[in-house]
């Protein structure tokens, strides 16, 4: 597979955004919300940065596709999630390609009631997003390529390598596979 971002400007970069964090919040709690399962290395990598007050929880957020359910339906799932009630929250998530995820969480996090939201993203796709959304934090933008590593997955698998790397496959069989592996996430953990 090619290198898209290797593990040493992946590193850089975390590094970076945590210093704008912590300018951001300047020693005011925060709560970090990560998006199962794809963020918990950019995550984990990122909280190590930050001297603040610091709560984790962790949301779920799994797309339904099924004779019952129509493609694109998401269900949340907040089972791990503390209460955030009244609470400044940093939403975390490994990629912003449809904007679809975001949106709902972010719509999710505020009808609990939490102080204030704001949201970062290890990757932006480039010309992919259909729901306008503005991430308060962006690792890098990056080409229209379904991209693996650092907790991105292709049906599981990838999510332990260091680098963001792009998965091979005809091009034009992008949307095929990014439909397949909304098949494939069914009742799943993205
Ligand atoms: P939306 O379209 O709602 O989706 O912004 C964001 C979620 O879709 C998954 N996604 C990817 N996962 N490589 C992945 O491993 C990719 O290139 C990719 N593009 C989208 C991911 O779960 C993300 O949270």
């Amino acid at each position: 597979m090619d290198i898209l971002i290797p593990a040493d400007k992946i590193r850089q970069r975390v590094g970076e955004l945590a210093s704008q964090v912590a300018a951001d919040y300047a020693g005011r709690p925060v709560t970090i919300v990560g998006v199962l399962t794809g963020c918990l290395m950019f995550l984990a990598d990122l909280v190590r940065h930050l001297d603040l007050p610091l709560r984790i929880g962790l949301i779920q957020a799994s797309s339904y596709r099924g004779e019952r359910t129509t493609p694109g339906d998401l269900h949340i799932d907040p089972a791990l999630l503390p209460d955030v009630r009244g609470r400044h929250i940093l939403l975390l998530d490994d990629i912003l390609d449809t904007g679809r995820t975001l949106a709902a969480l972010c719509e999710h996090l505020r009808r609990v009631g939490v102080a204030s939201l704001k949201v970062g993203v290890l990757l932006r796709k480039v010309g992919r997003q259909v729901v306008p959304f503005e991430p308060d934090y962006c690792g890098f933008e990056i080409p229209d390529a379904f991209v693996v590593g650092y907790g991105l997955d292709y049906n599981d698998e990838h999510r332990h390598l260091p680098d963001i790397l792009i998965l091979p496959g005809p091009s034009e069989d992008g949307e095929t596979r990014r439909q397949g592996d909304k098949e494939t996430r069914t009742q799943k953990e993205k």
